[in-house]
């Protein structure tokens, strides 16, 4: 395929984001309201979306240099400071928060400041093992301790903060607990044709497996788009960090479910059981889904190579040409996500739509 419609479109991309980047840099963007970025910064500080504006920007200093996005990843990820004191702020989704920015920061600058927060938000991470399941609990209380026994794929994309953690302290724990996790996931969230389940509930106390529940997908047994797209991309960053072939198979069985999924048009719906007069779509996922296709297509076996490829193209072609939204009055990019099949939240924007379609 000709990828002239890429270059296209990172030049738009670079040519809307400076004023964007101005009018926002104080912001943690979550949607936008009329084409203007809310802001999370008092309503919701803790929220699981908080760093990818700033991973946006450490994107954009990698490719362009200009100092103005570094400025701007720099003010999120000192924002998201008072999280590291709330420790109902935090929970699993730390690797969405300091990924992106404050170990994207050390990776850059190799600054202590924030090597100190990934290394800070890396061991509450390992802290919400449970050891008698072996999985990383998901999501913190209402009060009642049913969350204990939560588990979610999305974590899988949490992991590479444990794996960076051991790798820069030279101690073995965070990679070992990455790895359990990963061993439940693939044991007890990826069912036999390769699709994800989103919910795993654990009893907290045996550790016994008990039962899969619908969450962001339709219902039980349906298959979540974003979730079929965190489980390619997750399983592939542990193979990366691992080596370890059986992470390797199931992004491959994950990219060969959802590959027969993708529909002609390009349009990845919210779940993929959805009925076929449902119009809900979900950008988000489709951005994930590229992204995550490409980098197996880097690692997986060569005669899965091509198709894995072409099929991330075929959606990355979709979202420039007809979802992305080069308008330097508006402040998003992607249009037409969905946060979830059961509730209003579809045909918006989401602010890591963007950054995943970025990094793709
Ligand atoms: N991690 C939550 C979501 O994907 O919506």
């Amino acid at each position: 395929m000709d990828l002239e419609w890429v270059n296209t479109s990172l030049e738009k991309i670079f040519r809307k984001m400076p004023a964007v980047t101005e009018r926002s840099k104080e912001k943690f963007p979550y949607t936008t309201v009329n084409g203007t970025f809310d802001d999370q910064t008092t309503v919701n500080p803790c929220w699981w979306t908080n760093g990818f504006w700033g991973g946006m920007m450490w994107q954009l200093y990698h490719a362009t240099g200009n100092e103005l996005y570094r400025e701007a990843a720099e003010i999120n990820e000192e924002k998201l400071d008072p999280n590291l004191m709330d420790p109902m702020g935090l929970d699993h989704d730390n690797g969405f928060k300091w990924l992106p920015t404050a170990v994207a920061n050390y990776k850059v600058t190799g600054s202590r400041q924030s090597f100190r927060r990934g290394l800070l938000a890396a061991n509450n991470l390992a802290g919400r093992f449970n050891l008698a399941g072996n999985y990383i609990r998901a999501w913190n209380d209402d009060g009642d301790g049913s969350n204990a026994g939560v588990a979610i794929i999305d974590c899988l994309m949490n992991l590479p903060l444990l794996y960076w953690a051991s790798e820069e302290t030279h101690d073995p724990r965070f990679y070992q607990i990455a790895r359990r996790h990963a061993d439940t996931a693939l044991r007890y969230f990826q069912r036999a044709d390769g699709s994800v389940i989103h919910i795993g509930k654990f009893d907290p106390v045996t550790g016994e497996f008990l039962e899969s529940v619908g969450g962001q997908g339709i219902g039980k047994g349906t298959s979540w788009t974003r979730g079929q797209g965190w489980a390619v991309y997750g399983f592939t960053l542990s193979y990366l960090h691992t080596k370890s072939e059986t992470y390797l198979k199931a992004a491959e069985r994950a990219a060969d479910y959802v590959v027969a999924q993708i529909p002609e048009s390009f349009i990845i719906p919210v779940d993929f059981c959805q009925p076929r007069d449902c119009g809900w779509e979900d950008s988000t996922a489709a951005a994930i889904l590229s992204c995550g296709l490409i980098e197996l297509s880097k690692v997986c076996s060569e005669k899965h190579r091509e198709r894995y490829y072409q099929s991330a193209l075929h959606i990355l072609n979709g979202l420039c040409t007809k979802r992305a939204n080069y308008d330097q009055h508006t402040d998003h990019l992607l249009e037409k996500c969905s946060a979830a099949y059961h509730d209003s939240e579809h045909n918006f924007a989401i602010i890591y739509g963007d950054y995943y379609f970025i990094e793709a």
